[in-house]
């Protein structure tokens, strides 16, 4: 497999072709950005702990039976996946309130959201990733009914399977964020599933260790990603 152009240069990750077209290269920058863009940072080792984290996580969700994009970890900061025809849309869930859903509904951070809420995102920086609903991705024609109900499946079942992985190291899995694409016609995870995508907390003292650190000032953000991996049986 050789390693092609550029084809597109996302916030922290930059996709490239290779020489087969039906796979890409993606390249894990230590770019760290926040608030749709408006707070970029460079944060040492960044790069290469997504990356590993990503792969890690996406071969756990293999092996419980959800499709995803990966094919193979390249290098440090590299890896190489499927390409997809990525739908624009962003699924969230909330097992716990924090960030919008608390701005939105006046609620409290850290309120149990029993059973866990579902929202869909545009995927527009420029118009600040607004929510939509089904219809939204009906009418705009960004996906089709069949696969608007197997991303909300997928992403369910990433929920019970992460939520134990967590768990079983001492953390709360608050909330995150999945992005889908089509491969043959068939719903595959794309992107990535890092802290950078994700509340995770400390069961114990509540500590953010995830991308809030960074979001709020609170410093040791990559420390804290690290201790995410190691607690969930990742070495670097
Ligand atoms: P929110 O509280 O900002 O709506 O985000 C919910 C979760 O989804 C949080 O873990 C961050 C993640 N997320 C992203 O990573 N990128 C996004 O563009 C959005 C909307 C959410
Ligand atoms: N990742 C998005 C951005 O960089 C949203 C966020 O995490 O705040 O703007």
């Amino acid at each position: 497999m050789q390693k092609r152009e550029e084809l597109y240069r996302g916030k922290a990750k930059t996709v490239y072709r290779t020489d087969d077209e039906n796979l890409l290269v993606l390249h894990f920058r230590n770019d760290t950005s926040a608030f749709d863009g408006q707070k970029v940072e460079q944060l040492q080792r960044k790069g290469m702990v997504n990356n590993k984290f990503n792969h890690y996580i996406m071969q756990k969700l293999e092996a419980a039976g959800i499709p995803t994009q990966m094919e193979q970890l390249l290098s440090d900061d590299e890896c190489l996946v499927k390409k997809l025809e990525m739908i624009p849309v962003e699924c969230v869930v909330r097992n716990r309130a924090a960030g919008s859903i608390c701005r939105r509904l006046g609620v409290e951070e850290g309120l149990v959201l029993n059973p866990p809420t579902f929202e869909f995102f545009l995927k527009n920086d420029a118009l600040h990733d607004p929510m939509v609903n089904e219809y939204h991705i009906r009418s705009f024609g960004w996906a089709k009914d069949e696969h608007i109900a197997k991303m909300k499946e997928l992403t369910f079942k990433v929920n019970d399977v992460l939520t134990a992985l967590f768990d079983a190291g001492g953390m709360v899995l608050v909330d995150y964020k999945l992005e889908f694409g089509l491969f043959n016609g068939e719903i595959v995870l794309g992107d990535e599933f890092s802290p950078d995508g994700c509340r995770l907390w400390d069961k114990e003292t509540n500590k953010k260790m995830d991308k809030d650190r960074f979001r709020q000032g609170l410093g040791d953000v990559i420390e804290a990603y690290e201790e995410v991996a190691n607690r969930i049986g990742l070495t670097f």
